[in-house]
């Protein structure tokens, strides 16, 4: 069945990033060029999905109307010639078309999936969290729906992190049945430091069948008081079966302030127009820190 929903969180408050998030959606600080919510919504485009469901809470208007028509910015921008601006904003509006939801309670990212459950309804669809950059060749996202593809059932995206980091994530065990493949066979959400063994991350991409809302509706607060989808996924995984993919590709947890800068390097050197300048750049200062 084809995929095409993405259903993208965007209601948390950004605290790890304070104070710059105060009055600023997390999802709408610039990376390079372009605000990281335009990165995660570019890479849903390329993966072939034009529909995607925002789940919003107050304050994230800004978000909505990034990807919404400007009128009076479009005509000023033609009034004045500057025809590249105009085409470049047009773009962007272009993009995809946009249903938002509220999440009116922060009640855990299980429970941002659940509320999408009536625009959503009996399909399977992505789910790719707000602040997780990840710049690959083929885009994650479509890399996730070819596992899906091949193996009809949901699939979360996994990739190897330190063993001393595991209790910041969804960590997944599993038996590997295809390259970077595997069947899920445990899941626990954010173990507690020295606790686990196994190093897969669950990382903010999601390839779900919609039984994940029966699931969800079933679920009750887990760790931090919070609505979990990893508790979610361990139930779809008891009824039907659940993949991780270890996808190929550098992720950035842009929400936070050293994923951020690692990420704002990683895209200014890839950039088609001060990549090489930039790059100069760094070779200087880095042999002057040397010095
Ligand atoms: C969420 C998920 C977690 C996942 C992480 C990836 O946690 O609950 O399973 O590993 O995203 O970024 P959060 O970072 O929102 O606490």
């Amino acid at each position: 069945m084809k995929v095409r929903k993405a259903v993208v969180p965007v209601a948390g408050l950004g605290t790890r990033f304070l104070p710059a998030t105060k009055a600023i959606p997390k999802e709408m600080l610039t990376v390079v060029d372009r605000p990281i919510i335009q990165y995660i919504v570019e890479e849903i485009v390329a993966s072939g999905i034009k529909e995607v469901v925002l789940v919003t809470a107050s304050g994230k208007s800004a978000i909505e109307n990034h990807f919404d028509y400007s009128f009076e910015l479009e005509i000023f921008l033609s009034q004045k010639g500057k025809l590249d601006l105009l085409r470049e904003v047009r773009h962007i509006s272009d993009l995809i078309e946009v249903v938002s939801v509220r999440q009116k309670e922060p009640l855990g990212l299980g429970h941002a999936v659940k509320v999408t459950e009536p625009v959503v309804c009996n399909e399977p669809f992505v789910v790719v969290l707000g602040d997780d950059m990840v710049d690959a060749k083929v885009p994650c996202v479509f890399q996730m729906l070819k596992v899906f593809e091949e193996f009809q059932q949901s699939v979360v995206a996994v990739q190897k992190v330190p063993l001393d980091e595991t209790h910041r994530y969804g960590i997944i065990e599993g038996e590997e049945v295809a390259e970077g493949v595997y069947k899920v066979q445990r899941l626990i959400e954010k173990p507690a430091p020295g606790t686990s063994t196994s190093d897969l991350a669950i990382i903010g991409r999601y390839v779900l069948r919609p039984e994940i809302y029966g699931c969800l509706n079933r679920t009750l607060p887990g760790v931090g008081g919070e609505i979990q989808l990893t508790d979610a996924l361990d139930c779809l995984r008891k009824e039907q079966g659940l993949y991780a993919y270890e996808f190929k590709g550098n992720r950035y947890d842009a929400g936070d302030k050293m994923g951020y800068l690692q990420a704002t390097v990683n895209y200014a050197l890839t950039h088609p127009d001060l990549g090489r300048r930039f790059k100069e750049y760094l070779k200087k200062l880095v042999a002057n820190l040397d010095e």
